[in-house]
């Protein structure tokens, strides 16, 4: 026996809730089928477990596409401060913690908490544990096959989400079922994920393994100032995750060590003094880092026996050290996907699939990759919004 419904919507993550909440206010019979035994999981692990739930100046720039222009529509109709108007409703606290990232106060929870008593109120049906098997459509409906009996709707939205952190869940089930109904897709590859090199050419940082310095990454015309902290495989934190989108593999990145201030004055002011080298970039980084900076790249001395070609040469250093990456850590360690199905395939009002009536894309799956800073969790709740009304 087949169940039938309005609407199938198959992932329980941040999309495919507040897809299925938005289908349901409009009386839609709804079921999110998930294969997890719970939805949500990767809220729950997001922003250090406070979810970085939107970002106050989320604009279509904060993202990545092969069309740059997809994102506005979906965007434009459900914004930060609706979210943030539904987060108030359910009394959570949240703090801005810095460049417009609000996170809650408490727990990422809390914001899976509130999507579930909204589908509750919505009458949406959830599947937890639930595989599917196969997917099938015939003239007015989609049947889909599942560990725990058959269903059947006029609408199939697809919110499986990206390869990311495959150990909680991702699959490429979205990606594979995009192709079976003949959709392209953007080549998919890990992204907001730490860069790799190999052991010898970072060999003397790679023993600073925690410490950060605030930067600047370029890569690609992008760039981004923020903490960048070195690891024991390469270089982690917000500057790199976020150049890391725009990196790919055989491109050069460069930082700047020196945001502040201009390294070629730093260093020519100082040409006639005792100070040594290592001594004066201390004062401006930290100090286990300048001595291995040195070691590596500039061996210190006072800076009185350096020649003004020399300083300028070390200045070049300091503000566009070129490094080559030999790779990233991959789906396991990034925090999204870039890539995904071609959004020249879907409507931008409604993410329905132009030419497979009733299949609908949406978060991450799509090739819509935002930005460090909760554009993502803003794009998944924009984009299900944008399905939710037509569905
Ligand atoms: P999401 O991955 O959330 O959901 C997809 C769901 O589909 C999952 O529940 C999965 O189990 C299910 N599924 C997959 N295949 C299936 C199948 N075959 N059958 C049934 N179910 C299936 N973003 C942000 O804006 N702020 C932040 O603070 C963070 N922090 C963060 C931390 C970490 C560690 C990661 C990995 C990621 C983030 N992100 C983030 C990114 C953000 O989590 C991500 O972009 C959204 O969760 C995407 O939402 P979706 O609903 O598209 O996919």
């Amino acid at each position: 026996m087949s169940i039938t419904k309005d609407v199938i919507i198959i992932g329980g993550g941040a999309a495919g809730l507040f897809c299925a909440i938005e289908a349901g206010k409009r009386r839609r019979r709804v079921l999110v089928v998930e294969h997890n035994p719970v939805v949500g999981k990767k809220i729950l692990i997001s922003g250090g477990g406070r979810c970085n739930f939107t970002n106050l100046y989320t604009a279509p720039k904060n993202y990545l596409s092969a069309n740059p222009h997809f994102c506005k529509s979906a965007l434009a109709r459900y914004t930060p401060q609706d979210f943030i108007a539904l987060v108030e409703k359910h009394r959570i606290a949240y703090h801005e913690k810095k460049l417009g990232q609000l996170f809650c106060d408490g727990s990422a929870q809390q914001i899976i908490n509130m999507l579930l008593d909204e589908c509750r109120f919505a009458g949406v049906e959830i599947g937890v544990g639930c595989r599917v098997t196969g997917v099938e459509k015939s003239a007015h409906s989609f049947i889909i096959e599942t560990s725990q009996g058959r269903v059947e709707s006029a609408s199939l939205v697809i919110a499986s989400g990206g390869l990311s952190i495959p150990k909680i869940g991702a699959s490429d089930f979205g990606y594979r079922l995009a192709r079976q109904f003949g959709l392209a897709i953007q080549a998919t590859r890990p992204a907001l994920v730490p860069l790799t090199f190999a052991p010898q050419k970072l060999e003397a940082l790679m023993n600073l393994s925690g410490v950060s310095v605030d930067a600047i990454a370029r890569c690609n015309a992008a760039e981004f100032r923020e903490n960048l902290l070195l690891t024991h495989r390469g270089l982690s934190g917000p500057a790199i995750l976020q150049i890391s989108s725009y990196w790919q593999p055989g491109d050069t990145i460069e930082i700047n060590l020196l945001p502040e201030l201009d390294a070629e004055s730093l260093l020519l002011d100082a040409r006639t003094s005792d100070l040594h080298l290592v001594n004066l970039l201390s004062e401006h980084l930290p100090r286990r880092f300048a001595q291995m900076w040195c070691e590596q790249f500039a061996p210190s001395r006072a800076m009185r026996t350096y020649s003004n070609d020399e300083l300028t040469a070390i200045a070049g250093k300091l503000a566009h050290w070129q490094l080559t990456p030999d790779g990233t850590e991959g789906y396991k360690k990034a925090e999204v996907t870039a890539g995904g199905v071609d959004t020249r395939m879907l409507s931008s009002k409604t993410m329905e699939a132009r030419e497979v009536a009733g299949l609908y894309f949406i978060g991450e799956v799509v090739d819509v990759t935002g930005q460090l800073g909760g554009y993502n969790f803003q794009w998944a709740w924009a984009s299900g919004f944008a399905a939710g009304q037509h569905v």
